[in-house]
């Protein structure tokens, strides 16, 4: 039998490649800045017999027609909703994720996030920079408290429960709202269901954790931003279309809200011109919650596992349609 072929849609760590190399041909797209542009992978697809992807290629019906011999797709990221899976399915591809591994590192970064934004720490660095400080003021850039403040969690997975466990060494009071409520984790985590407009209307501090999905594409637009409170920090980390984004953007203008941590946006590369980028009270970040050193080699390795074990006609760590591999 032939050794099986794989086309990569982005240079990857060293250890990854390490992992693939000895189990499969990898033609790899050599850049780190750009994805590969659709033609070349409408191409590429047509030869291989797996795909390493990142949330930056689309992988919808045209991708897997234009396949042949496809077995797996292997996303580096935990959310995959920039793959077709009922199609994935039809078709008898296994899609894989990596979760686990990152959720630690969001976490932390949701609640940078949550810290920044409350204490303004961007306009705080841009005005000392500046040399706009002139002298010790009463309320010289005041935010608002974290400590011992509300903390409200949209989706209670496993990042939510994580951001979760940070709230209490702020002893913050949590409360959450997920469509399924987790009575399992809200004794160990003590934190209390309530819900959806209730945790808008309470909490100081409203952090997203859900997957994108049809469900909760816009889940936070005007109505929701109306409910919170005007000292509210609002963190998105999870993914750019569950926000409306022109809603948020007129929230901060208004100060209908006090401010916004902002890690993924309903375009990216979230446009220059863009009205949001403007708002003083938003931080904003190139979608990097996830981004630790040893987290994203993890994320790298552990799609390489997942990808060459489907190859090697093995049970992948995460399959996110595991209906394939029973089937
Ligand atoms: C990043 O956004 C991921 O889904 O892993």
């Amino acid at each position: 039998m032939s050794r099986p072929r794989v086309y990569v849609t982005r240079r990857l760590p060293q250890p990854a490649l390490d992992i693939i190399r000895p189990v499969a041909d990898v033609t790899l797209w050599d850049r780190e800045d750009v994805p590969p542009p659709r033609e070349v992978l409408l191409r590429e697809v047509t030869q291989v017999d797996g795909l390493l992807t990142l949330l930056t290629d689309r992988i919808d019906g045209e991708v897997m027609d234009a396949a042949r011999r496809l077995k797996v797709v292997s996303n580096f990221a935990v959310g995959f909703d920039n793959i077709d899976i009922p199609v994935a399915t039809k078709h008898r591809i296994v899609v894989t994720n990596t979760p686990e591994v990152l959720t630690e590192t969001v976490a932390d970064f949701a609640f940078c996030l949550m810290l920044a934004a409350a204490r303004r720490l961007v306009e705080a660095d841009q005005y000392t920079r500046a040399g706009s400080w002139k002298t010790w003021e009463p309320l010289l850039l005041a935010g608002q408290d974290v400590h011992r403040a509300t903390l409200g969690l949209i989706g209670l997975g496993r990042i939510g429960s994580a951001v979760a466990r940070r709230a209490a060494g702020f002893e913050m009071r949590v409360m959450y709202y997920d469509p399924f409520r987790r009575e399992d984790l809200e004794q160990n985590l003590h934190i209390d269901y309530r819900p959806f407009p209730d945790v808008l209307r309470q909490a100081d501090f409203i952090s997203v954790h859900v997957p994108l999905s049809e469900q909760t594409r816009h889940l936070i637009g005007r109505e929701q931003f109306a409910l919170m409170k005007p000292t509210a920090v609002f963190v998105n980390t999870s993914r750019g279309p569950v926000v409306d984004q022109q809603a948020l953007t007129e929230a901060l203008a208004a100060r209908r809200i006090f401010a916004a941590g902002i890690d993924v946006f309903e375009r990216e590369p979230v446009p220059a011109g863009d009205p949001l980028l403007v708002q003083e009270n938003v931080i904003v970040a190139p979608h990097i919650a996830s981004a630790s050193v040893p987290t994203r080699i993890r994320m790298a390795t552990l799609a390489a596992e997942n990808l060459v074990t489907v190859l090697q006609g093995k049970r992948p760590p995460n399959p996110v349609n595991p209906e394939v591999l029973n089937g």
